[in-house]
């Protein structure tokens, strides 16, 4: 199986977004991952709602918004207004958490967790069955370009056999430090949607690094 890539434009030319959103919609890239952060949350303010909604007039893949802010279910239905197709909120950052991913599928969403480093995926088995997407983070959130935390292999194979044992339809995305090195190791492991930023955006050719990364798992059954 292929994996689902995911080019993560907080890496991208903010000055040029078009010209990138372009570039993305003329690539094999699946979604586009759109991180917003609040200062509060996370130490990093990103960008928000009118961004998000320029970039929806351009865009002809969904948007993956992965929201890294305290309190998300305040702004679900702003999101939903603004384009996005689905929308991750932090396990660390929502104290009702099943109430929010009924929100978000409510407003007509697919609803995506996401989850740091340091928390277990054994936390996420009373929601599973709900969820569309498990957004795994494969570094502490914040900054785009870090280093990919080892660990999340052990992760990704547990969260695998925890969606097995709840039937959920949920997809394992890995987010953070992905490159050519670590995705097929992350596919074998069991994930299906990869978001890249600083490899993606950093390249001479992005729309071939979108490729290969496409091409990873071409010998998975
Ligand atoms: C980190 C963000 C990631 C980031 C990935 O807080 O959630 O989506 O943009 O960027 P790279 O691929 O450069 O680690
Ligand atoms: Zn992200």
């Amino acid at each position: 199986m292929n994996p689902l890539i995911a080019p993560s434009i907080l890496a991208a030319d903010f000055a040029n977004l078009q010209r990138e959103i372009a570039m993305i919609n003329e690539s094999a890239a699946d979604y586009i991952h759109v991180d917003v952060m609040d200062g509060v949350f996370v130490p990093n303010i990103s960008f928000g709602m009118p961004v998000i909604k320029a970039v929806k007039k351009h865009a002809r893949k969904p948007l993956d918004v992965h929201l890294m802010i305290v309190e998300p279910e305040r702004y679900v239905e702003a999101f939903k207004e603004v384009g996005a197709d689905i929308l991750s909120v932090h396990i660390e950052a929502s104290t009702h958490l099943h109430r929010t991913i009924q929100q978000i599928k409510a407003a007509g969403m697919k609803a995506g967790v996401a989850v740091n480093p340091h928390t277990s995926v054994s936390q996420l088995r009373d929601v599973l069955a709900d969820l569309d997407l498990v957004c795994l983070m494969s570094v502490n959130p914040g900054f785009g370009g870090q280093k990919f935390i080892h660990n999340t292999y052990r992760k990704v194979a547990e969260l695998r056999s925890l969606i097995e044992q709840t039937h959920s339809n949920a997809l394992i995305e890995i987010d953070g430090g992905v490159n050519e090195d670590n995705a097929q190791p992350l596919m074998e492991a069991g994930a299906h949607v990869l978001v890249a930023g600083n490899f993606v955006f950093s390249a001479f050719d992005p729309k071939s690094v979108i490729q290969r990364l496409k091409d990873v798992g071409q010998s998975l059954a």
